[in-house]
């Protein structure tokens, strides 16, 4: 079969990783990709949100199956797009990615549905937001309604700050995406993210995982895509994921498939563990990004079969195997990001890095020079995975990696891992 990715980030480089080692792929193709998928996949120069350029490139090469990566082509109507055109592909429908494309939806639907989450109001007028933030304590969770590539959320320490927040996203701060508003209580706990393949009805969960949102060390500094993550976690134990699959993911999914609008994908849950149990933070309708690349190597089945029962209403008859060991992801940014930065910075020692033991590296924002030098080309940049038998061993391998990268225009976190390395024996 003739398969697609469609992405550019670690995490397409981490699924297109994966599939091509399936015995069903006879060939992988990535659009638009970068230079580590290039080393997997034949890429192909395509916007992923070009939909007729997409579904012509399909029907030219026959391409048996389509995996969208993030989140923009889906909330845009890419899968419904690619299924009427006959093209099989992996991933929700335009109506249930609503469930990360709009906060209002998956906030009614989880008080529809009684799923644990974080009290909430929501507002298009102003003077009903400030009342309504009159009458909470802070802080206050300030949110986008839609998409705003990871800056919609404030958490405001002060009233004012809220009242300040609400004002700026109402009077168009962010666009269409800050049209509504959502105002919510704040949620105190450790974060953590869960996953699980869905077909409609089945849920087959993968695993969870622990991400690293703030920029710097100590989780300091602003937030960003994700700087690092590890899996498995010690904070998601057995009882723990039992009780998000039940109270929280299954409920989701039974909530959509009764209101009309089935989920077929890969569910990505937003999890805060608070002393009163988990509760949902967000949804989102795609793999996570740094996570998937602690979930995927740990994965020894084949990947291709299981997205595509997911995407068939086949998931009861998939079992995953996976290995007993940890994978622990470090995220290597240009200088500045979050904020501004500059691309085109050289990299050296990546192919040096890549042959520490037990790592695998994942390009995110890479390109190859003329010269065939690789250039940094967005602000995270590069995913320098170790595996190990515990997460303390996998982070060694991970930093030995890290420690082989010669690129002044780059920077890391040193302290990916920590709260789950203090939690093991010395
Ligand atoms: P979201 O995009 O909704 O995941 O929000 C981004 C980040 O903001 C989350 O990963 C949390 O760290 C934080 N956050 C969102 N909602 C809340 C909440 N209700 N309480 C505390 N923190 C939150
Ligand atoms: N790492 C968080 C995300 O993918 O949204």
């Amino acid at each position: 079969m003739k398969v697609l990715v469609l992405g550019a980030g670690g995490r397409e480089h981490a699924l297109a990783w994966s599939l091509a080692a399936s015995p069903l792929v006879d060939k992988l193709y990535a659009a638009p990709g970068n230079a580590g998928i290039a080393a997997e996949a034949i890429c192909v120069a395509i916007d992923v949100m070009d939909f007729a350029r997409i579904t012509a490139f399909c029907k030219d090469e026959r391409i048996g199956f389509v995996v969208v990566g993030p989140e923009a082509p889906l909330c845009a109507g890419l899968v419904d797009h690619l299924e009427a055109n006959g093209i099989m592909a992996f991933g929700p429908t335009q109506a249930a990615a609503r469930l990360e494309g709009s906060k209002a939806f998956m906030k009614e639907l989880c008080a529809r549905h009684k799923i644990p989450t974080a009290s909430f109001g929501r507002f298009t007028e102003r003077d009903a937001a400030f009342r309504f933030i009159d009458a909470q304590s802070p802080p206050i969770v300030v949110k986008a309604d839609g998409l705003a590539a990871g800056k919609g959320v404030i958490i405001a320490e002060t009233r004012d700050a809220a009242k300040a927040a609400v004002a700026d996203m109402l009077a168009g701060g962010l666009g269409a995406a800050g049209r509504e508003v959502v105002i919510e209580e704040f949620l105190a706990g450790e974060e953590l993210s869960y996953f699980a393949l869905v077909d409609g009805t089945n849920l087959l969960e993968l695993d969870a995982a622990q991400d690293h949102k703030r920029v710097f060390d100590g989780d300091q500094g602003p937030n960003t895509g994700g700087m690092g993550a590890y899996a498995p976690t010690p904070l998601a134990t057995l009882a723990l994921k039992n009780e998000i699959r039940t109270r929280i993911a299954q409920p989701l999914v039974d909530g959509l498939a009764e209101e009309g609008v089935p989920y077929k994908g890969v569910l990505f849950a937003g999890i805060m563990v608070t002393k009163d149990g988990p509760k949902l933070l967000e949804v989102n309708c795609r793999f996570g990004d740094p996570e998937t690349q602690v979930l995927i190597p740990r994965l020894m089945s084949d990947l291709l079969p299981a997205l595509i029962a997911a995407r068939d209403g086949a998931l009861k008859h998939v079992s995953l195997r996976w290995h007993d060991e940890a994978a622990l992801c470090v995220v290597m940014a240009s200088t500045g990001y979050p904020g501004a930065y500059t691309k085109g910075t050289v990299i050296r020692g990546v192919e040096t890095a890549a042959q520490v033991p037990n790592v695998t590296i994942f390009h995110a924002g890479t390109k190859r020079g003329v010269d065939g030098a690789l250039i940094a080309d967005g602000g995270r940049v590069l995913n320098i995975v170790g595996r190990g038998p515990n997460v303390k061993a996998a982070q060694d391998a991970a930093y030995a990696a890290v420690a082989r990268i010669d690129w002044p225009g780059g920077f890391c976190r040193s302290d990916i891992g920590w709260r789950a390395v203090k939690t093991l024996p010395p």
